[in-house]
């Protein structure tokens, strides 16, 4: 029986196209691994009613871990419109798969690494070497939301703070409400794997992204909690930055940077802006780490324009299959794919259209199995 048992989700759009490159780069490399195909994805929404299906949980379940291309994911109502007409005005309701994944498997570490590798013409800055850990799985996310806002939700609320009552006058049906939710628990544990991070790889400083100045009591509750995380780690210093400014420092001052953590929506935010800092979204990787299980993605959507093209940059992809090694364990086979990837941007020769190239996603592919 092999090692390992990985699920591949290729998804939507060019969800397949990177998956094909990362099993070139991953049969290269001899893995002692099953591969096992599972359904998810904009199809299964408007064929089933359901972009991750039952069967799609239980194969997980079955697996180790897993590779995960991209999805398309649209507003509710937009996709409701896309649904198979036996299936329009059934309850159903789109909600984002990942972003399910990342809540049912607690898988509550996002990594998200930013490296300028050398030669890549779209570094904004040599030697930018950024990690996000983005908490994955409260704040904005958690799925608490209401509209209209329930009456009864309104009144507590009108009993229970004084800032409510500006909004006393307004109908509940003129009326949203999201909820921000943060717990200690949650927030010490992405600060504390930032930590950890930053003390294996030799990071002198770890930066924790909020805004406890106006967002007094969720960003309040990481702050306080990241410091008490700090105290265990004397030797790494703990930085504090609002999200506006560190928006603003990041493009002033990159080099500045090393591991950041944060909540998961300017997790959400911050991700995409540091990926654009080492050349755009066909670089950016990502880890969705629980205790137990793991689902590895690149950060870039479907780009339905593209979809069976051949044509993106399958990098992300395949530095995403990097973490997953990584995580499993096999470091050995984790740093060759990194450093095959490093040789292929460096050399120049194999690109795609992104980086000025006119390559396949193919090409690259066998170009970085090659160098292994
Ligand atoms: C990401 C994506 C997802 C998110 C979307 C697709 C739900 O933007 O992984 O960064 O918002 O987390
Ligand atoms: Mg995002």
């Amino acid at each position: 029986m092999p090692k390992y048992r990985i699920a591949l989700l290729p998804g939507d759009g060019i969800g397949n196209d990177v998956m094909e490159a990362a099993r070139i780069v991953l049969d290269r490399i001899d893995l002692d691994a099953e591969y096992v195909d599972g359904d998810i994805g904009w199809e299964f929404w408007k064929k089933e009613g359901d972009p991750l299906p039952p069967r799609t949980i239980r194969l997980l379940k079955q697996t180790r871990c897993c590779l995960f291309g991209a999805i398309t994911s649209k507003p509710k109502e937009e996709a409701a419109k896309e649904l198979a007409p036996e299936l329009q005005n059934k309850a159903h309701s789109y909600y984002s798969p990942i972003v399910r994944l990342r809540q049912e498997f607690n898988l509550r570490t996002n990594l998200r690494p930013c490296k300028a590798y050398s030669g890549n013409p779209l570094n904004y800055q040599d030697d930018i070497d950024i990690v996000v850990f983005r908490e994955n799985t409260e704040c904005l996310y958690a799925g608490v939301e209401f509209y209209p806002l329930p009456k009864e939700l309104k009144e507590i609320l009108l009993k229970l703070h004084p800032a409510m009552k500006r909004f006393a006058p307004i109908p509940e049906k003129d009326t949203a409400l999201s909820c921000r939710i943060i717990t200690k628990g949650a927030s010490r544990a992405i600060v504390r794997d930032a930590f950890e991070y930053a003390k294996t790889y030799d990071y002198p400083h770890v930066t924790v992204v909020e805004k406890p100045n106006v967002i007094r009591e969720t960003s309040g509750l990481f702050i306080r909690e990241a410091r008490e995380v700090a105290k265990d780690y004397p030797s790494i210093e703990l930085r504090e930055v609002n999200i506006d400014a560190a928006c603003m420092w990041l493009l002033k001052n990159p080099l500045d940077f090393g591991v950041l953590a944060t909540s998961n929506l300017f997790g959400d935010i911050l991700s995409d802006l540091c990926a654009q800092l080492v050349g755009g979204l066909g670089f950016a990787s990502s880890g969705n780490i629980g205790d137990r299980y793991a689902v590895f993605e690149p950060t870039h959507g479907s780009a339905p324009k593209y979809a069976g093209q051949h044509k993106v940059n399958p990098i992300a992809m395949i530095l995403s299959a990097k973490l997953m090694l990584d995580w499993l364990g096999e470091k050995e086979k984790a740093a060759a794919v990194e450093k095959a990837v490093a040789k292929v941007i460096n050399n120049g020769k194999v690109r795609t259209y992104d980086m000025g190239g006119s390559s396949s996603t193919t090409e690259v592919a066998r170009a970085v199995a090659e160098a292994l």
